[in-house]
């Protein structure tokens, strides 16, 4: 038997007012691995994950049809407030909340009811160290996490997003605004992650959707034009735009 996707997405189209950005589009992640998803910019990528958790439903004038189940579970018939702690989002730039570092990653579990300082103390320090950021910030955690580096702070943003115990973790972007040794500690830790979540990576960086990524998705206006093993596609994509974009000729 083969095993259900952990997130499926089935003939999604999104829009905003009457333009559609995503068109139709059927994709799913596999269970314990890594989808990438690459594109030109405006493609829809950002877009779509926001349909994962519904995220969406923030938009005004965004709409969609079609559907995303988790687990076979449509996700319009979950709890948002659930699902977003099932279907973890770290967004493209690193969103610190005005507090300590401590509290970045405690604001979650204290939000969901967990009270004892042994506990909070436990997932702060697990979620930081698994978003390698431990060793830096161990001996400050009462400093304000505005006051960390970018690349500090996107991965406390990371450690926040662990800090639900998420199932799904969407990464937007993450490497946006840090370095390329940061960028290969976080792609180290995915890859660890991935033993324990099922990852959807949208990002700009083709190597890294190469480097990590088990399927890769190709976007392009809106489109699904292909998605396959990574590996497979780097080498051998079926359709001509996905070559060229994946070779540098465009994008
Ligand atoms: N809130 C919004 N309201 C109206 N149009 C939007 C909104 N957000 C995105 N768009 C439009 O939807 C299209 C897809 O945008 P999206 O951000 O999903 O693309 P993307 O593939 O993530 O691009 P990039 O690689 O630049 O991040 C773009 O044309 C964009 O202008
Ligand atoms: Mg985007």
């Amino acid at each position: 038997m083969v095993a259900e996707p952990h997130v499926q997405i089935e003939g999604l189209t999104l829009s905003y007012g009457p333009r559609a950005v995503v068109k139709n589009v059927t994709l799913s992640a596999p269970r314990n691995g890594i989808l990438g998803i690459v594109g030109p910019a405006g493609s829809g990528k950002s877009s779509m994950l926001t349909c994962l958790n519904r995220t969406i439903e923030l938009t005004p004038g965004a709409s969609y049809t079609g559907t995303v189940r988790l687990d076979g579970q449509d996700v319009r018939s979950l709890e948002a407030s659930d699902l977003r702690r099932r279907v973890a989002m770290v967004l493209p730039l690193p969103v610190g909340l005005p507090m300590s570092v401590y509290d970045n990653v405690a604001f979650a579990p204290r939000l969901a009811g967990v009270r004892r300082k042994t506990e909070l103390d436990e997932i702060v320090e697990r979620c930081i160290t698994q978003a390698a950021l431990w060793d830096e910030v161990k001996d400050r955690l009462d400093m304000l996490g505005t006051r960390l580096s970018g690349g500090q702070q996107q991965r406390l943003t990371l450690a926040r997003a662990l800090s639900t115990d998420p199932e799904v973790l969407c990464l937007d972007e993450f490497s946006i605004a840090i370095d390329p040794v940061t960028t290969m500690r976080i792609e180290a830790v995915l890859t660890e992650l991935k033993e324990r979540m099922t990852i959807v990576l949208v990002t700009n960086l083709l190597m890294q959707a190469r480097r990590i990524a088990d399927v890769t998705a190709f976007m392009l206006n809106g489109e699904l034009i292909e998605a396959g093993p990574t590996g497979d596609l780097f080498v051998f994509a079926r359709d001509k735009r996905t070559n060229d974009y994946l070779a540098g000729k465009f994008g």
